[in-house]
């Protein structure tokens, strides 16, 4: 039997749709695009390269057919820019807006520049998007909106106080999409995504997620850190997992699935010392030096919560959400990917 997803892509490909990707050039938004693209839509890409690559965008315009590349028009703009917003806009069905400054770090030091890219940015596209009339309006929120909850697994309408100024952007953004809601009668969808992983993820910089930066690290034999001891854990989920979610989001029918706010996850929690152990493992036979490798420890980094695991059991129920990967599945597609990009 057709999953839900199945059946979704089945009918997108029978009725293209054009869609905005923003944050096109990223590591979420151009899996996004690769997948749109392979299912013949037509794609909007808005991104002004502060932390996507034009290399993204080749890597997927390699996967792609010609043809289905020719699909695809990228504005280079900002999002805190009404008119690159209401012009990137013009002629859409669906939103699916990642372009934000994401790292909790990046926050604590640069809170004003977090702020306009996630707040003023944000508000900037719905706005936008609703001018333009457009369909449905789906964004990436963040597990960090948990905040200092202590239940665990979280739960969509249980949260805590946010503990970083990318925290509480992230929060802004749901209330503003829920008012949309309410005031205009706006669709909007919102994403929780729990530390997403896979190819084009950017191991470099100060502030580059675990996996990326801790796989480059052995790749390269170079020195590693976990912070804390090692037992803080997280639900890391796999990109196609992230990818099936919005089309998913964008395309749900039934009125009780709309604006809500969801898990995307893969509901499985894995420790810091797990997952090191899991990359070292998948890297192993390829990189010999990593039998003898270990990690260092360094002091718990402020603003991060000690332990996240999502109840996804909405998102299953009101998307038809059902992951694909879990994380041992998902790393050994990333580190095939890592290994070709890294070791060129
Ligand atoms: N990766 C994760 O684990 C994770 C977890 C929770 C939430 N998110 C959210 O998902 C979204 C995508 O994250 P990602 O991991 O792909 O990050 P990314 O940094 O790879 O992608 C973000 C993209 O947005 C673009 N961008 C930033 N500011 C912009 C602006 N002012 N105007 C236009 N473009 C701009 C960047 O150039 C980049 O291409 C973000 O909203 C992020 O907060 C990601």
């Amino acid at each position: 039997m057709m999953n839900m997803y199945s059946q979704r892509c089945a009918e997108l490909v029978a009725t293209p749709r054009t869609w905005l990707v923003t944050g096109v050039a990223g590591f979420i938004g151009s899996n996004l695009l690769e997948t749109l693209l392979k299912l013949d839509q037509s794609v909007v890409g808005l991104d002004n390269f502060a932390t996507g690559y034009r290399r993204n965008l080749d890597q997927v315009q390699q996967a792609v057919t010609p043809a289905q590349w020719m699909r695809f028009r990228l504005i280079v703009g900002d999002i805190c820019c009404l008119d690159d917003c209401r012009n990137a806009c013009l002629g859409v069905d669906y939103v699916l807006h990642h372009a934000a400054l994401g790292s909790v770090p990046r926050s604590l030091e640069d809170p004003i520049g977090t702020n306009a890219a996630n707040i003023d940015g944000f508000l900037n596209m719905l706005v936008s998007a609703r001018d333009a009339r457009v369909q449905r309006f789906v964004y990436a929120a963040s597990s960090s909106t948990y905040g200092d909850h202590p239940g665990l697994p979280k739960v969509e309408d249980e949260i805590g106080k946010p503990l970083s100024p990318y925290a509480v952007t992230k929060l802004v953004n749901e209330q503003y999409a829920d008012v949309f809601a309410r005031a205009y009668g706006f669709q909007t969808i919102g994403l929780r995504y729990f530390n997403i992983f896979g190819a084009r993820q950017d191991p470099n910089g100060a502030y580059a997620a675990v996996i990326p930066k801790w796989t480059a690290a052995m790749i390269h034999n170079e020195p590693l850190w976990i912070n804390g001891d090692g037992e803080t854990s997280r639900d890391f989920c796999y990109i196609a997992n992230t990818v099936q979610a919005n089309v998913l989001a964008a395309t749900v029918t039934q009125a009780e699935a709309l604006n809500q706010i969801y898990n995307v996850a893969v509901g499985e929690r894995t420790t810091l010392n797990e997952l090191f152990t899991a990359i070292r493992t998948a890297l192993a036979p390829r990189f010999p030096h990593l039998l003898e490798y270990k990690a260092n420890y360094q002091d718990f980094r402020a603003g991060d919560v000690r332990h996240s695991l999502a109840d996804i059991s909405k998102a299953q129920t009101l998307l038809g959400y059902v992951p694909s990967h879990r994380i041992s599945a998902g790393l050994i597609e990333a580190m095939d990917w890592y290994i070709k990009n890294l070791t060129v």
